[in-house]
């Protein structure tokens, strides 16, 4: 189990790089977790080193407060915290292709509750992923009643902050799917349902509900 707080470590994937191939091959698994998710791991450290008021702090409790961070490293603490929670959720809820990949559960009835359907639910996440401008996010997430929503981010900006409760989320950066999409982020949706972890967002789900 990692740490959760200062120093914070790299989290490591839940599975080998190679395991979501074809859909994901290894080297954007190698470039997207050893990179990418040190990288933020490792400017979160940097930005939290000359503050030791915040260095007992989780990753949660610092993404849902940015208004008590010092004001000099808010942005700083803000970017890297948002890069490891969201990469670490996205990494966390995926898993190693499965034929006939699909919710169960509490879970799915209440994407049917929502959708109606999870065929219609998968139409209208992935209409909602390809409309995500730039980099950034689509989550699935709950309110505290349990009602599911999408929820867009930009950036590394995470639905924590805003009070929303994650279920589920896709990282559409390009580079998470640049090597083996090109631009093609519309194919690399269609991929990733053979590869979404339903055990993980499940459990995300119901932990979400006992708020
Ligand atoms: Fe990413």
């Amino acid at each position: 189990m990692p740490r959760d707080r200062y120093p914070f470590e790299l989290a490591p994937l839940p599975y080998a790089e190679n395991a979501l191939a074809p859909y994901i091959s290894k080297i954007t698994m190698n470039i997207h977790h050893d990179r990418l998710l040190r990288n933020y791991t490792d400017n979160l450290n940097k930005a939290l080193a000359e503050y030791p008021r915040f260095q007992n702090s989780s990753l949660t409790e610092l993404l849902q407060s940015p208004a008590l961070l010092p004001k000099d490293a808010r942005v700083p603490i803000m970017r890297n915290a948002g890069g490891v929670y969201n990469h670490i959720f996205f990494f966390d809820h995926l898993r190693p292709p499965v034929k006939e990949n699909r919710p169960s559960g509490q879970l799915l009835e209440a994407i049917k509750a929502e959708s109606g359907s999870f065929e219609e639910f998968q139409k209208e996440f992935k209409e909602n992923a390809m409309k995500v401008f730039g980099s950034g996010y689509l989550w699935l997430v709950a309110d505290e009643a349990g009602r599911l929503m999408l929820y867009p981010t930009a950036n590394q900006n995470t639905p924590v902050t805003d009070g929303y409760c994650p279920v589920l989320a896709i990282d559409v950066w390009e580079h998470a799917y640049y090597l083996d999409y090109q631009n093609l982020r519309s194919e690399y949706i269609d991929a990733w349902w053979n590869i979404v972890n339903w055990d993980a967002a499940q459990k995300s789900y119901m932990a979400c509900k006992k708020f």
